[in-house]
C-alpha cells in the first residue's frame, strides 16, 4: 500500500559533489518500506507537477533516508531544502527486493554503480547471509564507509583512484569475488553486463532497473521495458518498471 504524505525533513546534506541525502519522518511510508522500493517526491513549486522517483537508501523506524543526484530542476530544488521544511512524498512504491526467500546459506554479491549505490545500503543491512559488496564510481566516493558494517566491500573506479581501475565486473575478476545470488542497481550498461555474467555462470540475479517515470504508480506506461513474459496488465511483453519493478529477475528482461 502506498501513502501520500506531507513529511518533515529532519536532515539534508550534500555528501559528495551534486549528491545529496535527505532524511524525513513519515507517518506510514517508512513502516511499510522495503529495500529496493522508491518514493515519489513532489516539488513545492506548483509549475512542476510530476514527482521525482528516488530510491530508498535507509529505513530507520518512521524515518526514511534518500540519497540522490541533483540533476534537473526538481532534484535541484530538493537540494536547497533543509531540516524543518516539508515536502509531499508518495510511497513506498515498486516491488523492492524479496529477501524473505534468500536463505542464510547463500553467498550474495551486491553491485551498486553510481547513483544506483544508495538503494543497496538498506538491502545490505537487511539481507541476512554472507555478502560481498562491489561499488562502482566514476571517481569521487560516497556511502562506501557505511557498507563496511554489512559485508566485505570492494571498490571500482573509472580513473583507478580507489580499488580496481575499471567497472564492478573488473573488480570481481581482479579480486576473485564469488557468490551464488546477485543483486544490482546502476546504469543500464552495468546491468546488462551483470545479466550476461549471471547467465554465463548460471547465477540467480535481480536487477533494479532505472527508467524515466511519470506517474510512478503504474497508470501512464511511461516506464515500460521489454520483458520475456507477457504482462498481466497490458497483455504485451512489457513490464512497468514503477509497478512490476524496479526489481526484476534478470531472466525476465
Ligand atoms: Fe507511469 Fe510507470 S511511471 S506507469
Amino acid at each position: 500500500m502506498a501513502y501520500r504524505e506531507k513529511v518533515t525533513i529532519v536532515r539534508a546534506d550534500e555528501i559528495a559533489t551534486d549528491i545529496y541525502e535527505m532524511c524525513f519522518s513519515t507517518e506510514n511510508i517508512a513502516k511499510e518500506a522495503k529495500p529496493g522500493q522508491f518514493v515519489s517526491v513532489y516539488s513545492n513549486d506548483g509549475s512542476r507537477l510530476l514527482p521525482r522517483p528516488i530510491s530508498i537508501c535507509g529505513i530507520e523506524g518512521d524515518t526514511l533516508r534518500i540519497v540522490y543526484r541533483a540533476v534537473g530542476k526538481g532534484t535541484q530544488e530538493f537540494a536547497t531544502m533543509h531540516a524543518g521544511q516539508t515536502l509531499e512524498v508518495q510511497g513506498p512504491l515498486g516491488n523492492g527486493y524479496d529477501i524473505s526467500k534468500v536463505s542464510k546459506e547463500r553467498k550474495a554479491i551486491l553491485f551498486g554503480g553510481g547513483i544506483g549505490i544508495p538503494p543497496m545500503l538498506e538491502l545490505a543491512k537487511q539481507l541476512d547471509c554472507e555478502k560481498s559488496i562491489v561499488l562502482g564510481y566514476r571517481d569521487e566516493l560516497f556511502l562506501n564507509d557505511e557498507f563496511e558494517a554489512y559485508g566485505k566491500v570492494y571498490l571500482a573506479t573509472e580513473d583507478g583512484s580507489a580499488g580496481t581501475k575499471g567497472n564492478v565486473l573488473d573488480a570481481v575478476k581482479a579480486c576473485g569475488i564469488e557468490g551464488d545470488i546477485l543483486f544490482a542497481c546502476g546504469p543500464t550498461p552495468m546491468l546488462r553486463a551483470i545479466k550476461q555474467y549471471a547467465k554465463e555462470n548460471g547465477l540467480e540475479c535481480y536487477l533494479s532497473l532505472e527508467e524515466k517515470m511519470a506517474c510512478g504508480i503504474g497508470a501512464c506506461l511511461a516506464c515500460v521495458c521489454k520483458s520475456t513474459q507477457v504482462d498481466d496488465h497490458s497483455k504485451v511483453h512489457n513490464k512497468r518498471v514503477c509497478k512490476e519493478g524496479p526489481v526484476i529477475n534478470a531472466e525476465e528482461v
